[in-house]
């Protein structure tokens, strides 16, 4: 499993465009489509993603051949046509419930013993229903006992169609299934769906790819379809963009007072996930549509809403991710079935949000989301793509947002971050600066930040100790600048967290004696040596992707451009008491003294003087707790990010 990831806050809202991949949903359907046609089809707008790429392999399992570039997006696919689908043969799904479920009902369709199985977790999800109405039709239909689930070893001699029943409020997949594999059923098909529906925009999908592909479908409206049987005849198709995945970035302009640009994708779009961006302005957004383009202004207060989400279920993680910014509570409705995607995301949503410090609540059918102030935390996936991207645009307005398992995006979209990445107007880093004298807090406070944010701290100043030790250490003339400048580019100074490593020995305490402390002001006002360790610092935050760093030129010289820069001061009496805790050989007044004498020194000499940059915040650790000092810097890191 890879590390988490940390989202890079926006600063300041962005002005972007975006084509989106395609549509997973109707990627799917076209392919598995197009394998089944007679002729050669050409896809154009075909998304790369592990749910594709095993829908492509499969339907080559059963003998269409599939010629794909898959960065450009196109496929060309000679189907099948008439032939038959004979086993024995495994049709693999891998995690791609669309890929399971319709090959489920296409093996059906096919002759001898046909095996759909796919992993773990597509294992565990229901296909009971689907299987039942399969039976119902003539197939022999074996599943690992009690479970109803992959893998099913289907057992058909062809299908003679006619008429089956089917609940409606369970998945539409199973309802999408049985109409793609209609046509191939000698009678056709007439499918009665009962009880309360759900996802109908993904059979309207359906039905649209089917009849592009020359299906004879009739809607009997309310009740289900008649599919006349056939045979699909090959066409040239273009995807949509995913609406689904369109959703993180409609929502990351409305989070950040942001506007985005999302091209292809307009008001006449078969997807049901449209709708989300009506949900958006509901909550304050400004929607424009442009012919082939929906452009979306976020607003700087945004509103709760009560949403029933049932034909549009996948967004229901990015509207709560949403919800968590607005000034009023949400509620979603209507989606009790997602506790049975690739995740529960009712429970995982609820429970990701709670941890974030937000106030949730599960429903039967939704949840309830309480806005508040957030917290950085790392956010759990569940090894689900859309709760790792909800929550990855949540992160874009609350610092400290890191995205466990945060490759499981490849699923249906492996460059997401990338993307997210590119909306910045400032791609730099979250880099936090800590300035000021020694024993005003600063590395105490520096440890505590990054532990909240989830980065690595670089102590500058272990790193000139470094130097002053091993210059002592090697009796050289801490005056001789060139002396100590050469030794400086030869040394390896590895600080990993909390030890100082220099050529590889540790070093950690043996740099933090009287001796050292001494010795370091003269080091550091060389300036080779800092030349030297501030191509270094910059590395390392740069290998880091971001980091917080504290010393004492950090802020104007160093990191520049960082993301907040602070300046930490304390009364010389409070900082000599703090010194007794780090010294070996402590003695008060030789403390204060030493105090006095290093502030004059680190901030007269010539190079780089301690000093406050023009735009650092300026806190004073006398009376303060570090808690308080961690919660003002981390609202100060929100307050960057607010619209
Ligand atoms: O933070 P500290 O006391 O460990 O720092 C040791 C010395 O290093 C301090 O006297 C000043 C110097 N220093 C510096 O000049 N520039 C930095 N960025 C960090 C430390």
């Amino acid at each position: 499993m890879s590390r988490p990831r940390l989202i890079r806050p926006v600063t300041s809202p962005f002005d972007a465009s975006l084509r989106v991949p395609g549509s997973k949903s109707i990627t799917n359907r076209a392919l598995l489509v197009a394998g089944l046609a007679e002729g050669t089809s050409t896809l154009t707008g075909v998304l790369d993603a592990d749910d594709t790429r095993a829908m492509a392999a499969a339907i080559e399992s059963f003998g269409a051949t599939v010629d794909a570039d898959w960065d450009a997006g196109v496929a060309t696919i000679v189907g099948i046509g008439s032939a038959a689908i004979a086993g024995p043969l495994t049709l693999q799904a891998n995690q791609s419930g669309t890929t399971g479920r319709f090959l489920l009902a296409i093996a059906a369709t096919g002759t001898g013993a046909i095996t759909v199985d796919g992993d773990e977790q597509l294992r565990g999800r229901p296909i009971g229903d689907l299987a039942d109405a399969l039976v119902s039709l003539g197939a022999r239909v074996e599943t690992p006992s009690a479970t109803q689930s992959l893998p099913a070893v289907v057992h058909a001699d062809g299908l003679s169609g006619g008429e089956v029943s089917l609940p409606g409020n369970i998945s539409s997949q199973f309802a999408s299934a049985l109409l793609m594999a209609a046509p191939r059923m000698a009678e056709g098909l007439s499918i009665r769906l009962t009880g309360e529906l759900v996802s109908t925009p993904y059979l309207d999908m359906t039905v649209a790819v089917m009849r592009a592909f020359g299906a004879e479908v009739q809607e009997v409206s309310g009740q289900g379809f008649v599919v006349a049987p056939g045979t699909y005849v090959a066409c040239d198709y273009a995807i949509e963009p995913d609406a689904s995945t369109a959703s993180y970035f409609l929502a990351a302009a409305a989070i950040t007072g942001s506007t985005i640009r999302l091209e292809g994708l307009s008001s006449a779009s078969l997807q049901g996930d449209m709708e989300f961006a009506e949900v958006l302005a509901q909550m304050g957004s400004t929607i424009r549509h442009h012919g082939d383009s929906i452009e979306l202004t976020g607003p700087s207060r945004l509103i709760g809403v009560d949403a029933d989400m049932r034909d549009f279920s996948d967004t229901v993680p990015t509207l709560a991710a949403v919800a968590a910014f607005a000034s009023t509570p949400t509620t979603i409705r209507g989606v009790g079935f997602i506790r049975h995607k690739e995740s529960d995301r009712i429970a995982g949503t609820v429970a990701e949000l709670q941890r974030l410090g937000i106030d949730a609540t599960e429903t039967d059918d939704g949840m309830v989301i309480v806005p508040g102030p957030l917290q950085p935390t790392v956010v759990q996936t569940y090894d689900d793509h859309r709760m790792a991207m909800a929550f990855s645009v949540l992160g874009l307005r609350n610092p400290g947002t890191r995205i466990a398992d945060p490759d499981c995006v490849a699923k249906t979209f492996p460059k997401f971050y990338r993307a997210l990445d590119e909306l910045h107007p400032d791609l730099a880093p979250l880099v936090v600066v800590i300035d000021g004298p020694a024993g005003a807090g600063k590395s105490t406070v520096a440890k505590a930040i990054a532990e909240r944010l989830g980065l690595l701290v670089l102590d500058t100043g272990a790193m000139y100790r470094a130097v002053a030790h091993s210059a002592i250490a090697r009796d050289i003339d801490l005056g001789d600048w060139d002396a100590v400048g050469d030794l400086t580019k030869d040394l390896r100074i590895e600080l990993d967290g909390s030890r100082v490593l220099i050529d590889g020995a540790d070093a950690t305490q043996v740099i933090r004696t009287a001796e050292v402390s001494k010795a370091v002001s003269i080091v550091a006002a060389n300036p080779r040596v800092r030349d030297v360790l501030k191509n270094q610092q910059r590395s390392w935050m740069a290998a880091q992707d971001g980091g917080v760093a504290e010393g004492r030129d950090m802020g104007t010289v160093v990191f520049p451009r960082a993301t907040l820069k602070i300046f930490m001061t304390a009364a010389i009496e409070e900082r000599a008491k703090r010194r007794a805790a780090e010294s070996l050989d402590f003695d008060y007044d030789a403390a204060v003294a030493d105090l006095r004498r290093r502030d004059e020194v680190d901030s007269t000499r010539a190079v780089d003087p301690l000093a406050e940059a023009h735009d650092a915040v300026v806190i004073d650790s006398t009376n303060q707790s570090v808690e308080e000092i961690v919660d003002l810097v981390v609202s100060l890191l929100g307050d960057l990010v607010r619209p």
